[in-house]
């Protein structure tokens, strides 16, 4: 089978890669490097010491997703290519609207027009917005408050129309709870732009040296020590959950949403503590107002992709942990 990763340079791309590879897929990337780079492509080779075609193309280029797919006989599509820090989203919204969503859909065009109708789409934890009560399961009422998170949320709609115009679509909805880690050769990781706005990237930061703080973003929530609870899942578990979305995709009928999470709740302190812990070095950290936009508690119930997928998840935090490290200190 031949998949499209879109976006395959990137953090979970590049994890997917490793992963479709190692199971014996063939894998075509395509990337503009808006945020990743190409070592990221060559550690993938190194890591699974396979080859794959790669382009250098932006979503947004309809004739250059085109040649893609009349050079090569795709039978389906994992789509993480996006733009996805949700500050950022807040002050350039039209960026975000037109990357995300007119990018994913000249790509369903393009799929379309070549009768590729099998995708995998990387959505998140985010569309349950602020109303629900975590667990989140995938039948809660969706909702977001951000930019970023209102192009998921669109995403999964326009998906979830086109299967209803067209019986023959196959689309699975991968809402990614919070991905943290590495892999273990210490090759690919999570390399963000300038100052970090997601926990654990920051957490390695100042565990480096390069930032004085973390900024712990209240300890007044109604959880056990008070900061925000989330569902940290190692990126190399997430990866293997594509792979059993893929193996499922033709069974799966129209658009069919799966939390991929551990189902956990780790509270900020907790995690903190760990990286600690495990890696036998200080983080900095001081307590400070609430984030706007946060909520307190978010986990995933994970019985569908367990049930339906088979999906189970084998890394501990103490893994997380020690990989993020591991990366941060080799790169
Ligand atoms: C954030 C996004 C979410 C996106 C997800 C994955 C917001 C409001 N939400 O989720 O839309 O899908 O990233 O990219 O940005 N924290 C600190 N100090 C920090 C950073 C974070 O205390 O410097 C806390 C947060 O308050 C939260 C937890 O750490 O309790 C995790 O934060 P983060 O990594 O930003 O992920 P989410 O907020 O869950």
């Amino acid at each position: 089978m031949k998949v499209l990763v879109t976006g395959g340079a990137g953090f979970i791309g590049s994890h997917t890669c490793v992963e479709l590879l190692n199971n014996g897929y063939d894998v075509v990337v395509m990337d503009n490097f808006y945020n990743s780079s190409p070592d990221a492509l060559e550690a993938i080779k190194k890591i699974t010491g396979k080859d794959f075609k790669f382009y250098e193309c932006d979503m947004l280029d309809y004739d250059g997703v085109d040649k893609i797919f009349s050079e090569n006989e795709i039978d389906a599509v994992i789509h993480f290519a996006g733009l996805k820090a949700v500050g950022e989203s807040v002050e350039k919204p039209l960026f975000y609207y037109h990357t995300n969503i007119t990018g994913t859909l000249t790509l369903l065009k393009v799929m379309k027009k070549h009768n590729v109708k099998k995708i995998v789409f990387s959505s998140s934890a985010t569309v349950y917005g602020m109303g629900n009560v975590a667990p989140f399961n995938e039948s809660m009422p969706l909702s977001t408050t951000n930019p970023y998170g209102s192009t998921k949320l669109m995403i999964e709609d326009i998906l979830r129309d086109v299967c209803v115009s067209d019986a023959e679509w196959h689309v699975a909805l991968l809402r990614y709870f919070n991905p943290i880690g590495a892999h273990e050769s210490g090759l690919i990781g999570e390399r963000p732009n300038g100052i970090p706005n997601n926990l654990m990237p920051y957490v390695t930061m100042v565990a480096a040296g390069k930032l004085p703080c973390l900024s712990v973003y209240g300890d007044d929530y109604d959880t056990p020590d008070g900061t925000g609870v989330r569902d940290y899942i190692h990126v190399c578990d997430l990866a293997v959950g594509h792979i059993l979305a893929l193996k499922k995709i033709d069974d799966i009928k129209g658009a069919r949403a799966y939390n991929l999470g551990t189902g956990n709740g780790v509270s900020v302190l907790e995690l903190v503590h760990t990286f600690e812990k495990v890696n036998n070095i200080k983080v900095n950290y001081k307590i400070v107002d609430r984030r706007p936009g946060d909520i307190g508690t978010c986990y995933a119930d994970a019985t569908r992709a367990q049930t339906e997928l088979g999906f189970k998840t084998t890394h501990s935090v103490e893994d997380m942990c020690k990989s993020s490290w591991e990366f941060i200190k080799n790169n």
